[in-house]
């Protein structure tokens, strides 16, 4: 069984992104994060980041081939892209949406998703440790 992270754009930045709303960890962190999740369900990982609509969706298509779920942080892609919501739609694989701010406390812009009405589960403000909130999730309902 076999998770992708999907994390999108300028979260590659993570660690020195305003660190008084993102924290201090980084990108490497966070994949680390979510493998030791993993790897307490016998789960595998994939890891993908990217700053590129497309290369999040080709990142999506591939999954449905050899993944079983999927926890995504779209970024700001959350609050604008259809064609991520198509793409995740269309591989029908169930997904996390995660955002490690809280971003119902932030700017209203921040408030509507594209993806939250077709998650699994939504989690926000967690920190990176919503990215292991979001592996144990589908390890249970992919149990
Ligand atoms: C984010 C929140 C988004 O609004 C923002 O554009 C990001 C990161 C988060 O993880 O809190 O890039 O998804």
């Amino acid at each position: 069984t076999r998770i992708l992270v999907v994390n999108g754009p300028n979260l590659n930045l993570l660690g020195t992104r305003k660190p008084e709303i993102y924290g201090s960890a980084t990108l490497d962190d966070v994949v680390r994060v979510a493998r030791e999740a993993a790897e307490l369900h016998g789960l595998e990982i994939r890891d993908v980041q990217s700053n590129s609509e497309g290369a999040l969706i080709d990142a999506i298509h591939e999954a449905r081939h050899d993944c079983d779920g999927i926890v995504i942080n779209a970024g700001a892609y959350t609050h604008t892209s259809v064609a991520i919501r198509d793409a995740l739609e269309a591989v029908a694989l169930p997904f996390v949406e995660v955002h490690i701010s809280n971003v119902h406390a932030r700017e209203e812009f921040r408030h509507r998703s594209y993806l939250s009405d077709i998650a699994s589960c939504v989690i926000a403000g967690a920190g990176i440790q919503g990215y292991a909130f979001g592996v144990h999730h589908l390890a249970r309902i992919l149990a």
